[in-house]
């Protein structure tokens, strides 16, 4: 009843407060502040509350204690309200830490909006034992944590630091089309859409259209959504992720391994040598060390040869891709035979055994899409392999795709055949043939599969701000 009659007033003598966000308090130090966030955690302790307030630029530690501490505001506050807190920043006594070094002595503030207690509560509709699929629609409130929110900042350097690093390189950024009517990764992952009357689809991949950006602007690379109708549950696909793609001209599929080693590395040193980002990483990924170069390269053909020598065996399967199953019901496994996909599972155990990054190349020709270079040598007549590369992340596995382009125009025609594409919506992806072609290649980055591996996060659904999984497009 009392704390109902106390009514807070700014004291007019006192120097105006300086309207500032948390992340740039350093120069304030010992003057008058004014800085509006959310309760990001709560605690009253005799008398005195202590809030850690956020802004998304960091966190405060700020101390309300005699009468602004004594109002209903200050006795009903609850977690995620919404405040403005002016007092005077000083630094946290000898012996305590907070964030930034300092804390906010708070003279005079007010409830900008408050958040509901009781069943509605943040924490009681948010916790850690909380269901994954409660999670998933909640995604929205589980954003503001600090966890999440970190891997987002970290995102965030990460595109930058992609940027940087390629332009540093000569290759110009461009921004391809999400509504295509053409595929690159196969048909049985397109999402397929009505567009005026005609079919279309959401595109796979950029590559086509970086490809035909070579003889206007030279290399290039994109950051764009891929979409693919995968119906696959793992911890490393998404319906909709963030592609990086580069595509290079003149060049031979040694300089294009050299290119995404240097790429990659370059990337996570510009993210080490910024403070702020490199706390970041320190924060979640506390073990990490930058990989060491030159990245380990290992042929398909003896990646074969190692699974089965370290008795790394895949499900059998009959010629309709069926899984046979032994006497006892369980999948029968079986050795790797050359031709074969390397599976997920493998691939991950492969990984996990060597531990560091490695180029995984030379794939055959069957296992991969219709505009991929032939290698110069092959297995016989049995097999045809190509200039492929895919690069290989311990704990997360591929998180690099690339290759090098047929270049001629022939070449290209029967491979459309072969994949039985017809070639009409391709007139201008053919075009690249016909009007001075050039050695070329390039390559896809899933961005939250390398966020995964330099934050150290199970799944990449933690990695993208609103993740796409099959049957899931909410929040
Ligand atoms: O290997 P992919 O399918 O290659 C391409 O799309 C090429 N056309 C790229 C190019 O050469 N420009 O995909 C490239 C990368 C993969 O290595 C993986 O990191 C990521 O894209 N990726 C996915 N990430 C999340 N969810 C999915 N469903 C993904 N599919 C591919």
């Amino acid at each position: 009843e009392e704390s109902k009659r106390i009514v807070l007033t700014e004291d007019e003598s006192l120097a105006k407060a300086k309207k500032a966000k948390i992340g740039h308090l350093g120069s304030l130090r010992g003057q008058r502040v004014s800085v509006s966030g959310w309760v990001h955690r709560l605690r009253n302790q005799k008398d005195i509350i202590f809030i850690v307030l956020r802004d998304g630029t960091g966190y405060l530690q700020s101390v309300l204690s005699g009468k602004v501490a004594q109002t209903y505001a200050a006795l009903t506050l609850t977690l995620e309200s919404t405040v403005q807190l002016h007092g005077t920043l000083q630094a946290v006594p000898e012996g305590k830490t907070a964030p930034g070094g300092h804390e906010l002595v708070v003279d005079y503030w007010k409830v900008l909006g408050g958040a509901p207690g009781g069943d509605e509560a943040f924490t009681n509709r948010l916790n850690e034992k909380s269901d994954p699929s409660i999670l998933a629609d909640l995604r929205h409130l589980v954003l503001r944590g600090e966890i999440a929110s970190a891997v987002l900042k970290l995102r965030a350097a990460l595109l930058s630091s992609f940027r940087d690093t390629l332009v540093s390189h000569d290759l110009l950024e461009v921004t391809p089309p999400c509504l295509v009517q053409t595929q690159v990764e196969g048909g049985a992952t397109l999402f397929k859409l009505d567009y005026y009357g005609q079919p279309a689809y959401l595109t796979q991949s950029s590559q086509l259209y970086l490809e035909t950006c070579l003889p206007s602007l030279g290399d290039v690379f994109c950051v764009q959504e891929s979409f693919r109708a995968e119906n696959s549950h793992t911890r490393r696909h998404l319906s909709e992720y963030t592609h990086l793609e580069a595509e290079l001209a003149f060049i031979t599929f040694d300089d294009l391994l050299t290119h995404i080693e240097a790429i990659i590395c370059e990337t996570v040193d510009r993210l080490l040598a910024n403070p702020t980002t490199a706390a970041l990483i320190k924060q979640l990924n506390p073990n990490f060390t930058a990989p060491a170069r030159p990245f380990l390269r290992m042929s398909y053909v003896d990646a074969i040869k190692w699974l089965n020598e370290h008795g790394i065996q895949h499900e059998a399967e009959d010629a309709d891709g069926n899984v046979i199953l032994d006497e006892q019901g369980k999948p029968k496994m079986v050795d790797h035979a050359v031709g074969d996909d390397i599976a997920e599972a493998a691939e991950r155990r492969m990984t996990d055994i060597l531990g560091v990054p490695m180029f995984l190349y030379g794939f055959p020709a069957e296992l991969k899409s219709f505009y991929m270079k032939r290698m110069p040598y092959g297995d016989g007549d049995v097999h045809l392999f190509t200039e492929s590369c895919d690069l290989l992340m311990p704990g997360v596995g591929e998180i690099v795709g690339g290759s090098m382009r047929m270049t001629d125009q022939d070449e290209l025609s029967a491979a459309y055949k072969k994949e039985g594409i017809d070639p009409t919506p391709y007139y201008w992806f053919t075009d690249q043939r016909k009007y001075g072609t050039c050695e070329h290649g390039g390559y896809g980055l899933g961005v939250e599969r390398f966020l995964a591996w330099l934050a150290n996060r199970y799944t990449v659904r933690e990695c993208s701000l609103y993740p796409r999984w099959p049957s899931r497009a909410t929040p």
